[in-house]
């Protein structure tokens, strides 16, 4: 009888440290969105990052005979409008040593669409968790092209990430491989649970171009254009520009799976540990062709949502802020973020395409 009530007394305890938990990630992420709405998406008209990029648009289509299990999102051969933006994150500026993106949404709206994946380059990620993301954020600290010092000293693991991540003087956005890092939700028709993540390719196989090696020669955190280096603020956005028109930009979109079981590692979600290849193959869900560019401002418009997803396969649940899969609850409670950049728009107007000039190594509109 004593027992009794002490495991039922445990049990209350434990669920209601649970709810607290839930309550303490949702504040985090409503606090963390409105800072962003208010003060960079509205205030600045600009996006929490990778402000500096191009849109195009094309199609996109499953492949014949898929090699992963059936999907109904993903039923061979069907065929999807698509619009994708490259970006640089997160300065104004190609020539410096940036992150470099693929947003892919299947649709040819600027907004709306059945399926959006954002992907960064480098298999890894700088951050793991809500918590060490707004450590993230707040430590930026950024001062003409450097940034990150206080983070990367205190944080190794960023430093690993962003080796991996950063592309300087890359030949084109189109040879990069991009990576969606989080995994998502995967339930197919067979019904068993699996877990997501995926990659862009380009479509022949091409050498990546940035790649840098030579990590004792230079500063991780300085990001700045190397001196007398001659290419312009956006060299590699006219480059994809050039590229679309003569022979468009071909990519293969990729998928790799892990089974959930009920004893999985919480490092499954972990978007610093890479799922081992020999047995999380890469298959092939897509290949898609852009045979436009869109201009600064249709470009600027496009914007992309993890809530722009199929349930079953979608944002996976969280727990609390220590929880890995928190950094894509997050995302998903920031669209007012981007709800507040486009009515930053109507109020403000639109914000100028990046001029060529010699204002070189800037993050924001006004430096
Ligand atoms: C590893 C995880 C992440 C990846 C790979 C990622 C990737 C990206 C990319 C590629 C973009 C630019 C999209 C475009 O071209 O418009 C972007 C924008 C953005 N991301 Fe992330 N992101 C991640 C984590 C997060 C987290 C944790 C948050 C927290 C809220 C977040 C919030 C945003 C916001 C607010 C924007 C700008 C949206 C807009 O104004 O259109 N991201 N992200």
């Amino acid at each position: 009888m004593n027992t009794k009530k002490v495991s039922l007394l445990q049990a209350i305890w434990i669920w209601l440290g649970e709810q607290t938990d839930k309550i303490i990630l949702w504040i985090y992420a409503m606090f963390f969105a409105l800072m962003i709405a208010v003060f960079v998406s509205f205030k600045t008209r600009q996006r929490m990052s990778h402000n500096n990029g191009i849109a195009g648009e094309g199609w996109l289509k499953i492949v014949d005979a898929p090699e992963f299990p059936e999907h109904p999102f993903f039923e061979k051969g069907k065929q999807y409008p698509v619009r994708i933006r490259h970006a640089s994150a997160t300065y104004l500026d190609d020539a410096m040593n940036c992150i470099r993106s693929i947003s892919i949404k299947f649709s040819h709206h600027h907004w709306h669409s059945p399926f959006d994946i954002e992907m960064n380059t480098g298999a890894q990620s700088l951050f793991w968790n809500a918590v060490s993301f707004l450590k993230f954020g707040s430590m930026r600290k950024e001062q003409y092209g450097i940034e990150y010092v206080e983070y990367l000293r205190r944080y190794p693991d960023g430093v690993d990430g962003t080796k991996g991540a950063v592309r300087r003087d890359p030949t084109s956005f189109h040879n990069l491989h991009y990576y969606s890092k989080t995994p998502f939700l995967f339930l197919g028709t067979d019904g068993i649970k699996r877990y997501a993540k995926y990659r862009v390719l380009p479509l022949e196989n091409e050498e990546q171009t940035g790649v840098e090696h030579r990590f004792s020669e230079f500063d991780l955190c300085n990001q700045r254009v190397l001196p007398f280096d001659p290419r312009g603020r956006n060299y590699l956005k006219y480059e994809y520009e050039d590229r679309v028109k003569k022979q468009g930009a071909k990519y293969r979109l990729q998928i790799q799976l892990h089974t959930a079981s009920d004893d999985d590692d919480p490092e499954v979600f972990n978007n610093m540990v890479l799922w081992d290849e020999r047995s999380h193959p890469w298959h092939d869900v897509a290949h898609f062709h852009i045979e436009k560019t869109l201009d600064w401002k249709q470009s600027t418009m496009t914007t992309f949502s993890v809530n722009n997803m199929p349930k079953t396969l979608g944002v996976l649940p969280a727990k609390s802020i220590y929880d890995y899969n928190s950094l894509n609850y997050l995302r998903a409670h920031s669209e007012i973020a981007r709800k507040a950049r486009m009515l930053s728009y109507k109020v403000f107007g639109m914000v100028p395409p990046i001029p060529d000039n010699d204002n070189r190594n800037v993050s924001g509109w006004g430096e």
